[in-house]
Protein backbone atom coordinates (compact mmCIF):
# COMPACT_ATOMS: atom_id res chain seq x y z
CA UNK A 1 0.00 0.00 0.00
CA UNK A 2 1.51 3.41 -0.94
CA UNK A 3 1.04 5.85 2.27
CA UNK A 4 -0.04 9.73 1.20
CA UNK A 5 1.96 12.06 3.57
CA UNK A 6 0.51 15.26 4.39
CA UNK A 7 2.07 17.87 5.50
CA UNK A 8 0.29 20.86 7.54
CA UNK A 9 1.61 24.19 6.20
CA UNK A 10 0.60 26.68 8.78
CA UNK A 11 2.76 27.07 12.12
CA UNK A 12 -0.19 24.87 14.42
CA UNK A 13 -0.36 28.40 16.92
CA UNK A 14 -1.51 30.46 13.83
CA UNK A 15 -4.54 27.66 12.97
CA UNK A 16 -5.07 26.18 10.09
CA UNK A 17 -5.22 27.43 6.47
CA UNK A 18 -7.86 26.57 3.32
CA UNK A 19 -5.26 24.63 2.03
CA UNK A 20 -4.88 22.50 5.13
CA UNK A 21 -8.08 21.97 6.06
CA UNK A 22 -8.72 20.30 2.15
CA UNK A 23 -5.66 18.32 2.68
CA UNK A 24 -7.35 16.98 6.13
CA UNK A 25 -10.82 16.80 4.84
CA UNK A 26 -9.52 14.09 2.16
CA UNK A 27 -7.70 12.61 5.50
CA UNK A 28 -11.23 12.24 6.92
CA UNK A 29 -12.48 10.58 3.61
CA UNK A 30 -10.10 8.21 3.84
CA UNK A 31 -11.15 7.21 7.29
CA UNK A 32 -14.52 7.40 6.68
CA UNK A 33 -13.78 4.79 3.66
CA UNK A 34 -12.92 2.40 6.15
CA UNK A 35 -9.12 3.01 6.47
CA UNK A 36 -6.65 4.06 8.27
CA UNK A 37 -4.52 8.12 8.80
CA UNK A 38 -1.96 8.42 11.23
CA UNK A 39 -2.26 12.24 12.94
CA UNK A 40 -0.73 14.22 15.55
CA UNK A 41 -2.06 15.14 19.08
CA UNK A 42 -0.64 17.10 21.60
CA UNK A 43 1.05 14.06 23.09
CA UNK A 44 2.10 11.87 20.82
CA UNK A 45 1.37 10.59 17.09
CA UNK A 46 -1.85 8.61 16.68
CA UNK A 47 -3.19 5.89 14.01
CA UNK A 48 -6.79 6.57 13.29
CA UNK A 49 -9.47 4.41 12.58
CA UNK A 50 -13.44 4.96 12.22
CA UNK A 51 -13.86 3.85 16.05
CA UNK A 52 -17.38 2.44 15.09
CA UNK A 53 -16.42 0.19 12.41
CA UNK A 54 -15.19 -3.05 13.54
CA UNK A 55 -13.33 -3.60 10.46
CA UNK A 56 -11.49 -0.40 10.91
CA UNK A 57 -9.94 -1.58 14.42
CA UNK A 58 -9.39 -4.95 13.57
CA UNK A 59 -7.16 -3.04 10.59
CA UNK A 60 -5.58 -0.90 13.29
CA UNK A 61 -4.19 -3.99 14.95
CA UNK A 62 -2.81 -5.56 12.45
CA UNK A 63 -0.77 -2.66 11.26
CA UNK A 64 0.55 -1.91 14.75
CA UNK A 65 1.16 -6.17 15.49
CA UNK A 66 -1.26 -4.98 18.86
CA UNK A 67 -2.56 -7.81 20.54
CA UNK A 68 -6.48 -7.18 20.12
CA UNK A 69 -7.34 -7.56 23.46
CA UNK A 70 -5.84 -3.97 23.98
CA UNK A 71 -8.45 -1.56 23.99
CA UNK A 72 -8.27 1.51 21.56
CA UNK A 73 -8.84 5.11 22.75
CA UNK A 74 -11.60 6.49 21.52
CA UNK A 75 -11.20 10.52 20.11
CA UNK A 76 -14.30 13.02 19.62
CA UNK A 77 -14.21 16.66 19.22
CA UNK A 78 -17.32 17.83 20.77
CA UNK A 79 -17.72 17.00 24.55
CA UNK A 80 -21.47 16.20 23.93
CA UNK A 81 -20.50 13.32 21.63
CA UNK A 82 -19.56 11.21 25.43
CA UNK A 83 -23.14 10.29 25.66
CA UNK A 84 -23.15 8.80 21.87
CA UNK A 85 -21.14 6.71 23.41
CA UNK A 86 -21.42 5.86 26.58
CA UNK A 87 -23.70 5.54 29.36
CA UNK A 88 -24.09 6.26 33.05
CA UNK A 89 -21.87 9.11 32.32
CA UNK A 90 -21.16 10.21 36.32
CA UNK A 91 -20.95 14.09 37.08
CA UNK A 92 -17.31 13.39 37.94
CA UNK A 93 -16.40 13.02 34.16
CA UNK A 94 -18.18 16.07 33.57
CA UNK A 95 -16.13 17.93 36.28
CA UNK A 96 -13.17 17.01 34.77
CA UNK A 97 -14.35 17.40 31.10
CA UNK A 98 -14.96 21.01 32.04
CA UNK A 99 -10.69 21.76 33.41
CA UNK A 100 -9.11 19.35 31.29
CA UNK A 101 -10.60 19.21 27.66
CA UNK A 102 -9.76 19.27 25.41
CA UNK A 103 -6.33 18.22 26.45
CA UNK A 104 -4.02 14.94 27.52
CA UNK A 105 -7.02 13.46 29.38
CA UNK A 106 -8.19 9.89 28.66
CA UNK A 107 -11.66 8.61 30.89
CA UNK A 108 -12.88 5.33 30.96
CA UNK A 109 -16.39 5.33 31.12
CA UNK A 110 -19.14 2.54 30.37
CA UNK A 111 -19.94 1.81 26.80
CA UNK A 112 -22.78 1.86 24.68
CA UNK A 113 -23.95 -0.56 22.18
CA UNK A 114 -22.54 1.41 19.62
CA UNK A 115 -19.13 0.98 20.18
CA UNK A 116 -17.81 -2.52 18.97
CA UNK A 117 -16.29 -5.08 21.04
CA UNK A 118 -13.30 -4.91 18.47
CA UNK A 119 -12.73 -1.04 19.51
CA UNK A 120 -12.51 -1.97 23.63
CA UNK A 121 -10.84 -5.31 22.92
CA UNK A 122 -14.29 -6.96 24.61
CA UNK A 123 -14.53 -4.56 27.27
CA UNK A 124 -17.58 -2.64 28.23
CA UNK A 125 -16.14 0.01 29.34
CA UNK A 126 -14.60 2.81 26.46
CA UNK A 127 -11.76 5.08 26.59
CA UNK A 128 -12.57 8.75 25.54
CA UNK A 129 -10.14 11.44 24.92
CA UNK A 130 -10.99 14.76 23.07
CA UNK A 131 -7.20 15.98 22.42
CA UNK A 132 -6.48 19.89 21.94
CA UNK A 133 -4.40 19.46 19.15
CA UNK A 134 -6.11 21.36 16.48
CA UNK A 135 -5.16 19.04 13.27
CA UNK A 136 -6.17 16.18 15.39
CA UNK A 137 -9.40 17.94 16.20
CA UNK A 138 -10.44 18.72 12.39
CA UNK A 139 -9.30 15.22 11.47
CA UNK A 140 -11.69 13.84 13.66
CA UNK A 141 -14.64 16.03 12.63
CA UNK A 142 -13.59 15.52 8.69
CA UNK A 143 -13.92 11.10 9.85
CA UNK A 144 -17.59 11.62 11.63
CA UNK A 145 -16.45 11.83 15.05
CA UNK A 146 -15.76 9.14 16.26
CA UNK A 147 -11.65 8.03 15.59
CA UNK A 148 -10.26 5.25 17.37
CA UNK A 149 -6.14 5.72 17.86
CA UNK A 150 -3.69 3.92 19.70
CA UNK A 151 -0.15 5.75 19.64
CA UNK A 152 1.11 4.88 15.72
CA UNK A 153 4.24 2.90 16.80
CA UNK A 154 4.88 -0.80 16.29
CA UNK A 155 3.89 -2.20 19.29
CA UNK A 156 6.13 -2.40 21.71
CA UNK A 157 8.22 0.71 20.07
CA UNK A 158 7.97 3.74 22.01
CA UNK A 159 5.11 6.14 20.97
CA UNK A 160 6.08 8.71 17.63
CA UNK A 161 6.69 12.11 18.96
CA UNK A 162 8.03 13.07 15.26
CA UNK A 163 6.78 12.47 12.07
CA UNK A 164 9.82 10.56 11.06
CA UNK A 165 9.12 7.59 13.41
CA UNK A 166 5.42 7.32 12.38
CA UNK A 167 6.62 6.76 8.51
CA UNK A 168 9.40 4.26 9.71
CA UNK A 169 6.83 2.41 11.65
CA UNK A 170 3.78 2.93 9.81
CA UNK A 171 4.81 3.69 6.03
CA UNK A 172 3.26 1.12 3.45
CA UNK A 173 0.83 -0.45 6.10
CA UNK A 174 -1.82 2.71 6.38
CA UNK A 175 -3.68 5.24 3.81
CA UNK A 176 -1.93 8.48 5.07
CA UNK A 177 -0.04 10.16 7.54
CA UNK A 178 -0.22 13.54 8.34
CA UNK A 179 2.70 15.86 9.62
CA UNK A 180 1.81 18.08 11.85
CA UNK A 181 5.10 18.60 13.47
CA UNK A 182 5.91 17.63 17.51
CA UNK A 183 3.61 17.27 19.85
CA UNK A 184 3.83 19.36 22.70
CA UNK A 185 4.22 16.66 25.83
CA UNK A 186 5.41 13.44 24.32
CA UNK A 187 4.55 10.70 26.40
CA UNK A 188 0.42 9.54 26.50
CA UNK A 189 -2.25 10.83 27.67
CA UNK A 190 -3.21 10.40 31.63
CA UNK A 191 -6.14 7.54 31.85
CA UNK A 192 -8.82 8.04 34.79
CA UNK A 193 -11.29 5.10 34.99
CA UNK A 194 -14.45 6.54 36.26
CA UNK A 195 -16.42 3.66 36.57
CA UNK A 196 -15.12 3.15 39.59
CA UNK A 197 -15.57 4.76 42.81
CA UNK A 198 -12.75 7.02 43.70
CA UNK A 199 -11.86 6.76 40.22
CA UNK A 200 -8.47 5.52 40.22
CA UNK A 201 -5.45 6.47 37.67
CA UNK A 202 -4.31 3.63 35.21
CA UNK A 203 -1.89 5.18 32.86
CA UNK A 204 0.09 8.48 34.82
CA UNK A 205 0.49 11.18 32.12
CA UNK A 206 0.57 15.50 31.72
CA UNK A 207 -2.46 15.36 33.98
CA UNK A 208 -1.50 14.56 37.55
CA UNK A 209 -3.35 12.54 40.26
CA UNK A 210 -2.81 15.90 42.22
CA UNK A 211 -5.08 17.86 39.56
CA UNK A 212 -7.60 15.50 39.19
CA UNK A 213 -7.89 15.26 42.91
CA UNK A 214 -8.17 19.17 43.45
CA UNK A 215 -11.19 19.10 40.67
CA UNK A 216 -13.00 16.27 41.88
CA UNK A 217 -12.42 17.33 45.67
CA UNK A 218 -10.50 13.92 46.80
CA UNK A 219 -7.51 11.83 46.80
CA UNK A 220 -6.78 10.30 43.56
CA UNK A 221 -4.66 6.87 43.68
CA UNK A 222 -3.16 5.66 40.84
CA UNK A 223 -3.57 1.59 39.88
CA UNK A 224 -1.59 -0.67 42.57
CA UNK A 225 -0.02 -2.85 39.85
CA UNK A 226 1.36 0.11 37.73
CA UNK A 227 3.44 1.56 40.92
CA UNK A 228 4.44 -1.74 42.06
CA UNK A 229 5.66 -3.93 39.15
CA UNK A 230 6.00 -6.98 41.50
CA UNK A 231 3.03 -7.00 43.32
CA UNK A 232 1.51 -9.67 41.11
CA UNK A 233 -1.10 -7.83 39.87
CA UNK A 234 -2.90 -7.47 36.70
CA UNK A 235 -2.88 -3.94 35.20
CA UNK A 236 -6.63 -2.23 34.83
CA UNK A 237 -5.72 -0.33 31.47
CA UNK A 238 -4.52 -4.22 29.53
CA UNK A 239 -1.96 -2.15 27.19
CA UNK A 240 0.00 -1.69 30.64
CA UNK A 241 0.36 -5.09 31.35
CA UNK A 242 3.21 -5.29 27.78
CA UNK A 243 6.86 -4.40 27.80
CA UNK A 244 6.86 -0.87 26.17
CA UNK A 245 9.37 1.73 24.91
CA UNK A 246 12.00 -0.59 25.43
CA UNK A 247 15.26 -0.02 23.30
CA UNK A 248 16.87 -2.88 21.51
CA UNK A 249 20.10 -2.36 24.44
CA UNK A 250 19.69 -2.99 28.15
CA UNK A 251 18.29 -0.06 30.00
CA UNK A 252 19.14 0.63 33.53
CA UNK A 253 18.35 3.72 36.04
CA UNK A 254 19.93 4.83 38.77
CA UNK A 255 18.56 6.90 41.12
CA UNK A 256 20.17 8.55 44.23
CA UNK A 257 21.91 11.54 45.26
CA UNK A 258 23.42 13.30 42.29
CA UNK A 259 27.05 12.55 43.03
CA UNK A 260 26.45 9.11 43.92
CA UNK A 261 24.78 8.52 41.00
CA UNK A 262 27.49 9.92 38.53
CA UNK A 263 30.11 7.91 39.97
CA UNK A 264 28.17 4.37 40.28
CA UNK A 265 27.13 5.13 36.28
CA UNK A 266 30.48 6.10 35.35
CA UNK A 267 32.06 3.03 36.64
CA UNK A 268 29.30 1.17 35.40
CA UNK A 269 29.82 2.68 31.99
CA UNK A 270 34.26 1.60 32.58
CA UNK A 271 33.11 -1.69 33.23
CA UNK A 272 30.92 -1.81 29.72
CA UNK A 273 33.57 -0.68 27.89
CA UNK A 274 36.48 -2.52 28.84
CA UNK A 275 33.80 -5.94 28.02
CA UNK A 276 33.60 -4.24 24.45
CA UNK A 277 29.85 -2.81 24.24
CA UNK A 278 28.65 0.82 22.86
CA UNK A 279 27.45 2.61 25.80
CA UNK A 280 24.79 5.65 26.36
CA UNK A 281 23.96 7.88 29.18
CA UNK A 282 20.76 9.67 29.79
CA UNK A 283 21.67 12.99 31.98
CA UNK A 284 20.18 16.26 32.82
CA UNK A 285 22.40 19.24 30.52
CA UNK A 286 24.01 20.36 33.67
CA UNK A 287 25.79 16.79 33.97
CA UNK A 288 26.64 16.82 29.98
CA UNK A 289 30.42 16.52 29.85
CA UNK A 290 30.44 14.52 33.33
CA UNK A 291 29.91 11.05 31.69
CA UNK A 292 32.28 8.96 29.77
CA UNK A 293 30.29 7.04 27.11
CA UNK A 294 30.06 6.75 23.49
CA UNK A 295 26.30 8.36 22.91
CA UNK A 296 25.24 11.05 26.00
CA UNK A 297 21.19 12.32 24.93
CA UNK A 298 19.95 15.42 27.30
CA UNK A 299 17.05 15.05 29.36
CA UNK A 300 16.77 18.97 29.91
CA UNK A 301 17.76 21.26 32.51
CA UNK A 302 17.79 19.34 36.01
CA UNK A 303 13.68 19.06 37.09
CA UNK A 304 12.56 20.16 34.06
CA UNK A 305 10.14 17.07 33.82
CA UNK A 306 8.00 19.08 30.51
CA UNK A 307 11.43 19.05 28.56
CA UNK A 308 12.42 16.01 29.73
CA UNK A 309 9.02 14.15 28.99
CA UNK A 310 9.37 15.74 25.27
CA UNK A 311 12.60 14.16 24.79
CA UNK A 312 12.10 10.63 26.21
CA UNK A 313 10.81 8.97 23.32
CA UNK A 314 13.13 10.15 20.60
CA UNK A 315 16.07 9.53 23.18
CA UNK A 316 14.70 6.00 23.50
CA UNK A 317 14.49 5.45 19.84
CA UNK A 318 17.82 7.43 18.87
CA UNK A 319 19.97 4.62 21.06
CA UNK A 320 18.53 2.04 18.61
CA UNK A 321 19.61 4.31 15.46
CA UNK A 322 23.06 4.23 16.64
CA UNK A 323 23.23 0.76 17.91
CA UNK A 324 23.94 1.55 21.36
CA UNK A 325 24.35 -1.62 23.69
CA UNK A 326 24.58 -0.27 26.98
CA UNK A 327 22.58 2.22 28.89
CA UNK A 328 22.17 4.21 31.94
CA UNK A 329 19.90 6.63 33.03
CA UNK A 330 19.72 9.58 35.68
CA UNK A 331 16.31 8.77 37.79
CA UNK A 332 13.94 11.49 38.16
CA UNK A 333 11.98 12.91 40.83
CA UNK A 334 8.68 11.32 40.97
CA UNK A 335 6.74 14.05 41.99
CA UNK A 336 4.08 15.55 40.17
CA UNK A 337 4.53 15.19 35.76
CA UNK A 338 7.91 13.36 37.14
CA UNK A 339 5.61 9.90 37.84
CA UNK A 340 4.44 9.78 34.44
CA UNK A 341 8.25 10.22 33.00
CA UNK A 342 9.65 7.34 35.56
CA UNK A 343 6.61 4.63 34.69
CA UNK A 344 7.73 5.16 31.45
CA UNK A 345 11.30 5.50 31.79
CA UNK A 346 11.22 1.90 34.40
CA UNK A 347 9.23 -0.38 31.57
CA UNK A 348 11.59 0.59 29.11
CA UNK A 349 14.22 -0.70 32.12
CA UNK A 350 11.87 -3.58 32.48
CA UNK A 351 11.95 -2.36 35.74
CA UNK A 352 15.56 -2.31 36.37
CA UNK A 353 16.81 -0.01 39.03
CA UNK A 354 19.88 0.86 40.95
CA UNK A 355 18.43 2.90 44.28
CA UNK A 356 21.74 3.87 45.78
CA UNK A 357 19.60 5.38 48.54
CA UNK A 358 17.92 2.09 49.48
CA UNK A 359 21.41 0.11 49.47
CA UNK A 360 22.64 3.45 51.98
CA UNK A 361 19.94 2.58 54.28
CA UNK A 362 20.16 -0.91 53.81
CA UNK A 363 23.37 -1.07 54.48
CA UNK A 364 22.72 0.97 58.20
O1 LIG B 1 -2.06 10.24 24.34
C1 LIG B 1 -2.67 9.22 24.03
O2 LIG B 1 -3.53 8.70 24.76
C2 LIG B 1 -2.35 8.59 22.66
C3 LIG B 1 -2.80 9.56 21.56
C4 LIG B 1 -2.67 9.01 20.19
O3 LIG B 1 -4.12 9.98 21.82
N1 LIG B 1 -2.97 7.30 22.52
C5 LIG B 1 -2.51 6.19 23.18
O4 LIG B 1 -3.19 5.03 22.86
O5 LIG B 1 -1.60 6.21 23.96
P1 LIG B 1 -2.62 3.57 23.18
O6 LIG B 1 -3.54 2.66 22.48
O7 LIG B 1 -1.19 3.49 22.82
O8 LIG B 1 -2.84 3.39 24.70
C6 LIG B 1 -4.15 3.21 25.20
C7 LIG B 1 -4.12 2.65 26.59
C8 LIG B 1 -3.73 1.18 26.63
O9 LIG B 1 -2.89 0.96 27.74
C9 LIG B 1 -5.08 0.50 26.82
O10 LIG B 1 -4.97 -0.75 27.45
C10 LIG B 1 -5.84 1.51 27.65
O11 LIG B 1 -5.46 2.73 27.10
N2 LIG B 1 -7.30 1.40 27.50
C11 LIG B 1 -8.05 1.64 26.40
N3 LIG B 1 -9.35 1.38 26.62
C12 LIG B 1 -9.45 0.97 27.90
C13 LIG B 1 -10.53 0.55 28.74
N4 LIG B 1 -11.77 0.49 28.30
N5 LIG B 1 -10.23 0.19 30.03
C14 LIG B 1 -8.97 0.25 30.48
N6 LIG B 1 -7.90 0.65 29.74
C15 LIG B 1 -8.14 0.99 28.47
MG1 LIG C 1 0.76 2.95 22.74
Amino acid sequence: METEIIRIKKDKGEGLSPEDLKNIEHAGEIIKKGGLVAFPTETVYGLGGNALEPESSKKIYAAKGRPSDNPLIVHICDFKDVYEIARDVPEEAVKLAEVFWPGPLTMILKKKEIVPNETTGGLDTVAIRFPSDIVARELIRASGGFVAAPSANISGRPSPTEVKYVIEDMSGRIGAIIDGGEGEIGIESTIVDLTVNPPVVLRPGFITNEMIGSVLGEGIETDRAIIDADSGLKPKAPGMKYRHYAPKGELVIVEGKDEEVLSRINELLKEDRASGFKTGVICCDENSDRYDADAIKLSGKKGDTKEAAHRLYSILRSFDDENVEKIYSEGFDREGFGAAIMNRLLKAAGHKIINLNQVERGRK
